[in-house]
């Protein structure tokens, strides 16, 4: 299969679908999430796909956050739009029924962390960097990351990530639970390549059954999905929206006022 925006190379039972936007550092513009939403039915519906590997082009980003140029262009309610949006398309990522391991070889930032948290392993490079940058924008997490962040990490890590935006080290990542694991720069891949050819001699049936009763305690998803989005399009109303987008697009610094 052929996708704008992805690679998709399927080796034995282990596919491995790569984000390729590397001059934008792949950030997730509709089009990416169109072709992720192809694929991943595909791959849903493949049985001789057992598990899957989800990367970013290149050397320096796994994916750096949802195209922040796209953000000008929404009010409200296309702001709304487009988290349900990607939302459903990490929910498809999540509810695949076999295991989807993320290969972070370098920022996974905004709607990159967001979007390696839908998969259900995360292994980082050492030189990867993790974050929840939006408040920084004038914005908040519309993809699921103020839902998925504290079941992942616990309540006072997600919080202090949601609140000062930073960027934290692999390293840090892999502390608190971000991470499953850290291998030496550039060989995420390889690491999580390898795993996948481990989860893809287990039995199919058992290993869906599996994912399926895990996913299952997370009973409230939904619904705070549903809030996240409201809360997020409300920020698509204020004068540090645009600040901060316009900042970011500048390269400056952006002056929020809380307005
Ligand atoms: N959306 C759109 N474009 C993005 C992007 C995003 N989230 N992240 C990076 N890019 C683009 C840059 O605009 C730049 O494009 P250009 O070469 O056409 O100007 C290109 O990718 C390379 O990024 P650049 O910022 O020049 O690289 P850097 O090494 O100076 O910084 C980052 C790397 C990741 C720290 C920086 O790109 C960044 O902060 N990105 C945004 C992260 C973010 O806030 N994500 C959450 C969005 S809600």
């Amino acid at each position: 299969m052929e996708f704008k925006t992805l690679l998709l190379e399927v080796t034995g039972a282990v596919a491995v679908v790569t984000i390729n936007r590397p001059d934008k550092l792949n950030a997730l513009n509709a089009q990416v999430l169109d072709d992720l939403d192809a694929c991943f039915s595909h791959l849903g519906t493949d049985d001789a796909v057992r598990a899957v590997v989800l990367t970013g082009a290149g050397e320096k980003a796994f994916v750096a956050g949802a195209d922040i140029s796209q953000f000008t262009k929404f009010d409200a309610q296309g702001a709304a739009a487009f988290a349900r949006r990607g939302q459903d398309v990490f929910n498809r990522i999540e509810q695949l029924g076999k295991p989807v391991i993320a290969a972070i070889n370098g920022f996974a930032l905004g709607g990159g962390c967001e979007i390696a948290m839908a998969c259900h392993i995360r292994i980082a490079s050492a030189n990867a960097r993790l974050g929840q940058p939006e408040v920084g924008l004038g914005l908040m997490c519309g993809f699921g990351g103020t839902q998925r962040l504290p079941r992942i990490v616990g309540m006072g890590n997600a919080l202090e990530l949601l609140t000062t935006g930073s960027h934290i080290t692999a390293e840090r990542a892999l502390m608190i639970g971000l991470v499953n694991q850290m291998v030496e720069p550039g060989e995420a891949l390889a690491a999580a390549t390898k795993m996948a050819g481990v989860i893809s001699k287990q039995a199919p049936n058992g290993v869906r059954l599996s994912l399926q009763a895990a996913l299952a305690t997370d009973a409230h998803l939904a619904e705070g999905l549903e809030l996240e989005v409201e809360l997020f399009s409300q920020t698509f109303e204020t004068e540090d929206l645009t600040e901060g987008v316009s900042a970011f697009l500048e390269r400056r610094r952006p002056d929020f006022t809380g307005r």
